[in-house]
């Protein structure tokens, strides 16, 4: 894990500490709640639907034991709602979240953050200080700035991997944290950052998407995509340059976000962001980008060149842990100790095809612990299971974990032959239902019990579908797919790249919902990132889980031999799908709502 210096501790505790002191005067009433609003923005405090939500800061996914124990003593001692706002919640809702009291617990988000719903004001200085300690923080996770850097959660430790990006990303957080020129963008600015083959982070569906390669020489540069995102809009990001020098990344991101900055639409928030400007502009967005480059690069060959050896110091700070792994008599034994369990029980054995990955190191594997449960809403970790994961980290992974996208915990550092105690550990615990990749394993965003947006609730039309698919037998046999769910347009739950994504809509105050079919996050089994297409007018959240077994029974009844859901659909066509779906309306519940 990276390590961080006196200068980062002492930066967070000393913002630790002026935030501190701003919340006091606006408690005290000497700063006003419009003044102090900015200032709690800065430090990822939002006031969304009934409380203060905090967004934390959690660079490139990698966090550590003592981190994730903080996190838990956050979610155990201040995650806790007011009684009466409570009251009122469930007064207007009916219910909250999965139905269980939603207290306790933080929410891993798809760029691999931490969230907390219901951590009283009052209480955030306490809550800044304690992540402080473990040098953690709030600092743009909010607000029209360059946004934290999200990468692969099996970046430094992937067999497809060409150029480990943590380096990278960290080289970039130093220069996009607190930039004074890009504090007041015309919107947020997201970066994703790979050097595998396979795209884990989503990269092209982000603001800027860097992939690291070597060109046939063995030289490391960037491929540059910009302008993807999601939204009312959802575009897939475009290619700027092929291959960058690395020694030139931050140099050219400062042309990108200068580009950006002076260009891009501050009239219309709904066109503020780069796509919107890069789909206007297209090739004169190129040519800008590439002319105040050219300026850039005049300056003594631009001021933010990486020089080497600021390279290899970053590099050094991601020290591998020490593993007594014994390479010689290892592999061998492992492969018959796993292949002998395998056999011997089902569940271990498709625990290791879904949720056990390969290593570039080959005597240790990446494991997921899945986060989705019946009960538990899709990246939901309670105080208990954060203090679980912690001591599963350090006892099987160095004591570090990462974030995924698809909001689970990633333990990079297993040794194969402890892989049958870790499954033991991580099943007592509930950490290893074989669901990864799979239905279950689906994404969503908080919706419409916790977050003031929303146009609908996501986590009870989660609920539903994981209630409908607990068969493991049923779910392996569906084989992988990328469910995603988003209560609005904002598309926080990339309904726009899932393979099924489903998206809340409001029709005079009622929830309703659109299925599209079709969407790719560019990963591997997806293939080329693609937005998918909605099936027709919305449906009633009762009507949602029968459309989803429709679209899914359609799969079963004409996918080839070993062809996934994704291929299927693809090869079959859209309409026979669609068809489906709108064939499972329930005619009582039907709508004439227009496709939105
Ligand atoms: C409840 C608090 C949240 C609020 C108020 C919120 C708000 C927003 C808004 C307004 C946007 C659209 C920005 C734009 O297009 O200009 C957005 C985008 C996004 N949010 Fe959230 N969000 C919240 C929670 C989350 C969570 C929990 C996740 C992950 C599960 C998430 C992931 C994202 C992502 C990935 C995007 C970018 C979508 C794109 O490519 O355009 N957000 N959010
Ligand atoms: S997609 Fe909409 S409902 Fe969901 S978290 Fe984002 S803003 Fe809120």
């Amino acid at each position: 894990m990276y390590q961080y210096t006196d200068f980062d501790r002492q930066f967070i505790r000393q913002r630790a500490a002026q935030y501190r002191d701003q919340l006091e005067r606006n408690l005290a009433g000497t700063l006003g709640d419009d003044e102090f609003r900015p200032l709690r923005l800065q430090n990822g405090w939002y006031v969304q639907r009934y409380a203060p939500m905090l967004r934390v800061a959690v660079p490139y996914g990698e966090l550590s034991s003592a981190q994730l124990r903080v996190l838990a003593k956050i979610a155990r001692e201040y995650d806790q709602p007011d009684e009466a706002v409570y009251r009122t919640a469930i007064d207007t809702q009916g219910k909250l979240g999965t139905g269980r009291m939603p207290v306790g617990y933080g929410h891993f988000t798809t760029r691999q953050n931490v969230q907390f719903n219901w951590i009283p004001l009052d209480k955030s200085a306490e809550v800044m200080e304690l992540l402080a300690s473990v040098d953690m923080h709030g600092i743009q996770t909010s607000g029209n700035c360059i946004r934290n850097i999200t990468s692969d959660e099996r970046a430094g430790i992937a067999v497809d991997e060409s150029v480990d990006p943590r380096p990278y990303c960290e080289i970039l957080r130093q220069w996009s944290t607190l930039h004074p020129e890009f504090a007041f963008l015309p919107r947020k600015f997201k970066l994703a950052v790979i050097g595998a083959r396979e795209d884990r982070a989503a990269t092209a569906w982000h603001d800027v998407g860097l992939h690291l390669l070597r060109n046939e020489e063995g030289e490391v540069g960037f491929k540059v995509l910009v302008g993807g995102g999601m939204g009312r809009t959802p575009v897939i990001a475009s290619t700027l340059r092929e291959f960058l020098p690395w020694q030139q990344i931050l140099n050219y991101l400062e042309a990108v976000v200068r580009v950006y900055n002076r260009w891009g639409r501050r009239d219309n928030m709904y066109k503020a962001r780069i796509k919107i400007l890069v789909k206007a502009e297209g090739e004169r967005f190129v040519n800008e980008v590439e002319a105040e480059y050219e300026q850039i690069l005049l300056h003594d060959g631009g001021a933010h060149a990486i020089p080497q050896a600021e390279l290899d110091r970053v590099t050094a700070s991601f020290v591998p842990p020490a593993l007594n792994c014994n390479r010689s008599d290892a592999e061998a034994k492992i492969e018959n100790i796993l292949r002998a369990a395998a056999e011997d029980d089902v569940e271990f054995s498709r625990w290791l095809q879904q949720n056990v990955s390969a290593h570039k190191n080959p005597d240790l594997r990446a494991v997921t612990l899945s986060f989705k449960r019946l009960g538990q809403a899709p990246g939901d970790a309670t105080a208990d299971q954060l203090d679980i994961a912690a001591n599963l980290a350090d006892q099987f992974s160095a004591g570090e974990v990462r974030v995924t996208h698809d909001q689970n915990l990633l333990l990079p550092w297993v040794r194969c032959d402890q892989l049958p105690e870790l499954w033991r550990a991580a099943r007592k615990a509930g950490f290893a239902r074989p669901n990864i990749r799979l239905l279950t394993d689906m994404i969503a965003c908080p919706g419409g019990d916790f977050c003031a947006l929303a146009n609908a609730r996501s986590i009870p039309i989660a609920e539903a579908i994981t209630a409908r698919y607990q068969d493991m037998d049923e779910l392996h046999d569906l084989g992988e797919i990328d469910l995603h769910i988003s209560g609005c347009i904002n598309s926080c739950g990339h309904h726009h790249s899932g393979h099924i994504g489903i998206l809340g809509v409001d029709k005079d105050g009622q929830e309703w919902y659109q299925v599209l079919l079709g969407g790719s996050d560019g990963s591997r089994l997806s293939g080329a990132p693609q937005a998918a297409r909605v099936v027709g007018p919305s449906f009633g959240a009762a009507e949602v889980p029968d459309v989803i077994e429709a679209v899914l029974d359609t799969y079963r009844q004409t996918r080839e031999a070993g062809e996934t859901f994704i291929a299927t659909l693809r090869r079959v066509g859209f309409d026979t799908f669609k068809q489906a779906a709108n064939a499972a309306r329930h005619p009582a519940e039907s709508t004439d709502l227009a496709e939105a």
